[in-house]
């Protein structure tokens, strides 16, 4: 019996991540969601990385949705301190979890990594506040193309992209106002299923359409 494709969504016990689980769940794919257990500290959260991507074994992984993050509650750029800033950096950059599971995702005919970006990682919309955020997502960004070119370049049919999926109502936003959650998330998921190897090391949001670096 085929499995369908197979999906990891990193940071899904609650919010986007979970709502994710569930949509690409409904649209065959046999969706994965992790979580982590909040009381580790770095090393150890590292070690769960590596021990995660042993324990999927040898299949191949068809997507990789990078998703957990932390944020800043809306601080101004001198309330930063460097801890914070470091925080942000290692939280919202997957470099270790997309290389653990690099191995799974060559062994698909054509996989793709979508790290969850932000509207906030754009410097052409950029409105202030909320400095360590921004710079961490803009960061994914840079990440986001890095990887694809290296991946193109090697020859790995791997689409590497990052995705704005909107303004929710979430913890992180502090369940703020929101785009309409469902319509959103939908978006997201649907395309999981459209963007391909052409897409490579775009910016898009929850329609496929360019943001703006
Ligand atoms: N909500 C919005 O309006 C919005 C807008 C733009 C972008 N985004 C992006 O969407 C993604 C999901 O955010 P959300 O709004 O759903 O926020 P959320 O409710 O705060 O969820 C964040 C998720 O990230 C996980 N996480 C945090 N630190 C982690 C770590 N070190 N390792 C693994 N997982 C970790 C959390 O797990 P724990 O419970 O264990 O902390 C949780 O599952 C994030 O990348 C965020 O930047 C959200």
């Amino acid at each position: 019996m085929s499995m369908g494709k197979t999906a990891l969504i990193i940071g899904a016990n609650r919010s986007i991540g979970l709502r994710l689980v569930k949509a690409l769940q409904a649209r065959g794919w046999t969706a994965t969601g992790s979580i982590r257990v909040s009381s580790k500290e770095d090393e150890s959260v590292k070690d769960s990385i590596i021990n995660a991507s042993k324990a999927f074994g040898s299949g191949p992984l068809d997507l990789l949705i990078n998703n957990g993050a932390v944020g800043t509650q809306h601080l101004k750029w001198d309330e930063h301190t460097s801890e914070n800033m470091m925080r942000l950096f290692s939280t919202n950059g997957p470099v270790q979890a997309i290389k653990h599971f690099y191995p799974g995702l060559k062994r698909s005919k054509f996989a793709k990594v979508i790290n969850i970006s932000s509207g906030s990682a754009s410097i052409t919309n950029n409105n202030g506040m909320n400095l360590g955020y921004r710079v961490s997502k803009t960061s994914l960004n840079q990440l986001t193309m890095t990887i694809a070119k290296e991946a193109r370049a090697n020859g790995d049919n791997i689409a590497v992209v990052a995705v704005y999926s909107g303004h929710l109502a979430t913890r992180m936003s502090g369940f703020s106002f929101s785009h309409d959650m469902e319509e959103y998330i939908n978006g997201v998921a649907n395309l999981m299923d459209t963007i391909d190897i052409s897409d490579t090391g775009r910016y898009i949001n929850w329609k496929g359409e360019t943001v703006p670096w």
